[in-house]
């Protein structure tokens, strides 16, 4: 029996090197595209899916993404009293049904694997969904609920894909592919990094994951691969084999908010459709590209 996915890892204990001075003080995650913080994105992505449970893997410094999630309460005292029905509502997703979230913290950065391992007493036995909050995609479908879709059909790991150019292999985690039907891809062998000459395709992991249980086992030897850090992709690879493993080419476009022009671009994607932004924004676009 596929067991259903109720939970997501969310790793976010980050450093936040590439936008100082902006992180010095507050967590990358909590950098806003439009008015809503990445970290909002990944949440209302896994909820899409019908993702119930929740998991920061946090680390120093990051305490601002769990008051994120509380009852803000005299703000909403006050709203209310004023009549700012709009604002009001605009809080809503950010609040937690109660003892659905929780925050492990990662004491050292020894890599995604590495967080992923802390979250081992909330994941258990079943199967969990991974996301990256500084990927934003921006899809009609949520990417996530893809995932789930196609786990609920093949019973194993589920990891999203994309084509990259060749030159930027070394900034992913790569597949090996087997059988493909232009959607889903059967992963032979997963890559960390590799050198464009060394890669085995070109086919990406985005910072979307649904697996089972059974990579837990692979990643409590806490081996290091790639960077000196204990790494997801090699405890991944391991359960090829064992368990059905496919990446999906997800219906959606990616934002790599991780990245200046990313999160840049993803201002644009995002502010362009919104009919209270959209005719400002594609004025200024008109007068800066002039
Ligand atoms: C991580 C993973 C990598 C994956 C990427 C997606 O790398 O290790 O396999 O392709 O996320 O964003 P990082 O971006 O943390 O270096």
């Amino acid at each position: 029996m596929i067991k259903p996915l109720k939970k997501a890892v969310l790793p976010v204990a980050g450093l936040g090197t590439r936008f100082l001075p902006a992180t010095k003080a507050m967590p990358k995650e909590m950098l806003p595209v439009v008015d809503k913080p990445l970290i909002q994105y990944a949440i209302d992505e896994a909820r899409a899916a019908g993702i119930e449970e929740f998991c920061l893997v946090t680390g120093r410094g990051k305490d601002s993404l769990i008051d994120y999630f509380d009852i803000a309460y005299e703000l909403q005292a006050t709203l209310k009293e004023r009549g700012k029905i709009s604002a009001l509502e605009a809080l809503a997703p950010s609040s937690m049904e109660p003892g659905s979230f929780v925050a492990v913290r990662q004491q050292e950065p020894l890599g995604l694997g590495h967080a992923i391992w802390c979250a081992r007493s909330f994941i258990g036995e079943d199967p969990f969904a991974i996301l990256l909050p500084d990927d934003i995609v921006k899809s009609e479908k949520s990417c996530v609920a893809q995932l789930v879709e196609a786990y609920n059909q093949t019973g194993g790991n589920v990891v999203a894909v994309t084509e990259v150019p060749r030159e930027q292999t070394n900034r992913y985690g790569i597949l090996d592919v087997g059988v493909d039907d232009g959607k889903l891809v059967e992963v032979k062998g997963l890559v960390e990094k590799p050198k464009p000459e060394d890669a085995p395709s070109n086919l990406s992991i985005i910072g979307r994951y649904v697996l089972t249980a059974d990579v837990m086992k692979h990643l409590s030897k806490l081996e290091r691969g790639a960077g000196n850090e204990v790494q997801l992709t090699d405890a991944m690879a391991k359960t090829i084999g064992h368990v059905p493993f496919h990446g999906l080419r997800y219906e959606g476009t990616r934002y790599d908010c991780g990245d200046k022009a990313g999160f840049l671009e993803a201002q644009i994607a995002f502010s362009i459709e919104r009919p209270d932004l959209g005719d400002a924004v594609k004025e200024f676009l008109k007068k800066y590209t002039a």
